[in-house]
């Protein structure tokens, strides 16, 4: 698969970092620059959804603040705080590389990836996560989310995006860009029905256009039900309702995911089911 052109890359860099700057989640991960806290957040967050994350984390730190407390506290202790988040050998993954940090790094965590990957437990996502997230160094670190959103955005085989993440990592700002990728992934770049007419990328994402409608057994009739004005008339609902509350659509973006039918957004307007205002922007009607 082709790198992307420069300036599409540019492109691709500028909207993203921009639509962070005003959509970033709020987490409390994102705070701190302790690569111990940072290292906590990212190994609970391998397998449990960021809202019960928080509040674990944030009862972690409490119960063991450094990574000293860690390495010293017994490995059954690692056990009981990791109460409620599942995948319990995590805890004993935390507990070592705490230990072998303690005992080999003097308390500290590693710098770059190499280093941390000497750590055992540490593998080659944390390690990403951990020298971007509390070192800003500029490396690419690749979860399911962000494995989604780069093949989509780049036309990659998600088979090959572990090995070309980094190529696209914007130095001065790996940080952001890494972030920016999990909240776009976990808000609007999603698994099925992805926001694609609130993507801040979706004018240079090489991925496949959204189905506005799930896809059904009954494939024949739903082509022949394709291209008539009931369809695209659903289509436009469907595609409003997935909308995020109190935001709208360009009407040029909204026409050119429904078959080009600007008629019938009108049409739906006239009829009182959406709203489109004087900035040519639509929403479902209040
Ligand atoms: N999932 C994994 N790491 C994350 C992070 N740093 N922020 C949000 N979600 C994540």
């Amino acid at each position: 698969m082709l790198p992307p052109r420069m300036a599409d890359l540019e492109r691709v860099h500028a909207r993203l970092l921009e639509w962070y700057t005003s959509n970033a989640r709020d987490l409390p991960w994102r705070r701190t620059r302790d690569p111990y806290a940072i290292l906590v957040a990212e190994v609970m967050l391998q397998q449990t959804q960021v809202d019960r994350v928080i509040p674990k984390w944030h009862a972690w730190l409490a119960r063991f603040p450094t990574l000293a407390d860690l390495a010293r506290a017994t490995r059954a202790d690692a056990i009981r705080a990791w109460q409620g988040l599942g995948y319990n050998l995590r805890a004993v993954r935390l507990h070592t590389i705490a230990q072998q940090a303690l005992t080999d790094y003097g308390g500290r965590l590693p710098r770059d990836v190499e280093g941390l990957l000497q750590l055992k437990g540490i593998g080659r996502y944390t390690a990403g996560a951990v020298a971007c997230f509390a070192y800003e160094q500029p490396v690419a670190m690749v979860d399911t989310n962000v494995r989604r959103v780069l093949s989509r955005v780049f036309g990659w085989d998600p088979r090959t995006v572990d090995r070309l993440a980094k190529s696209v990592v914007p130095v001065p700002s790996a940080y952001a860009w890494s972030q920016a990728l999990m909240d776009l992934g976990a808000t609007l770049c999603r698994p099925r029905r992805p926001l694609c007419l609130v993507c801040p990328l979706v004018a240079d994402c090489g991925g496949p256009r959204p189905r506005a409608l799930p896809a059904n057994s009954e494939e024949t009739a739903a082509e022949q039900f394709q291209g008539s004005r009931r369809f695209y008339r659903g289509r436009i609902v469907q595609l409003l309702r997935d909308v995020p509350l109190g935001e709208a659509v360009a009407l040029a973006d909204l026409v050119r995911h429904a078959g080009g039918r600007r008629d019938l957004v009108h049409e739906l307007a006239a009829d009182g089911l959406v709203r489109i205002d004087s900035a040519e922007r639509v929403r479902l009607a209040d």
